[in-house]
């Protein structure tokens, strides 16, 4: 079955069907089927190169599946009925609400750790500054890291960095 139609609201939080991706001649993933609740915590574990992160990186498109169908939160993401424009705005909207920490955690490296975590917020969603930091630094205390806010990543433990991410994300 394909469509491009919304899942129940009721829904599972992720759902996968059918999801195949291949590099070329090489066929990664082999039609995935999974379903993914609200607050569920999921753990994939598989041999190096089995396809883990190129399954995750296809959840908000930095991959193109090859065919199959996600839907994140109710809402179809590989849709097909978009012109490439709309499938862009479509795709940036779904970005906005989903955060992936890498891992190599890409933190911005000429910037603070304050300055990571309200980059986002105020560059896209269009947070006042003030805000981004009364959040970011509420974060910051969750992760246990608010006497580094004004520490660049370079002088962080590959642990911190990663909180920083977390954080971030
Ligand atoms: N952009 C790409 N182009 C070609 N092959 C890729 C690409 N990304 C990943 N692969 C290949 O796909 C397979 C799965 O990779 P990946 O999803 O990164 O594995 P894992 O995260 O489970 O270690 C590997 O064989 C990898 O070499
Ligand atoms: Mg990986």
């Amino acid at each position: 079955m394909t469509n491009n139609k919304e899942t129940a609201p009721d829904g599972p939080m992720i759902v996968l069907r059918d999801l195949h991706k291949q590099f070329g001649s090489l066929e990664v993933l082999k039609g995935i089927d999974l379903e993914i609740a609200n607050s569920e915590v999921l753990v994939l574990i598989g041999p190096s190169g089995s396809g883990k992160s190129t399954l995750l990186r296809c959840l908000n498109h930095l991959e193109a599946p090859t065919s199959g169908e996600i839907y994140v939160d109710g809402v179809r993401v590989n849709r097909t009925d978009l012109s490439r424009r709309a499938f862009q705005r479509h795709l940036n909207e779904i970005r906005t609400h989903m955060g992936m920490v890498f891992q190599h955690f890409n933190l911005f490296p000429h910037k603070t750790v304050l300055e990571n975590l309200i980059e986002a917020p105020t560059q896209v969603l269009g947070l006042e500054r003030a805000e981004a930091e009364r959040e970011a630094l509420e974060l910051l205390k969750r992760v246990g890291l608010t006497d580094k806010r004004d520490v660049y990543p370079a002088n962080l433990s590959g642990g911190q960095q990663q909180r920083v991410a977390i954080a971030r994300a």
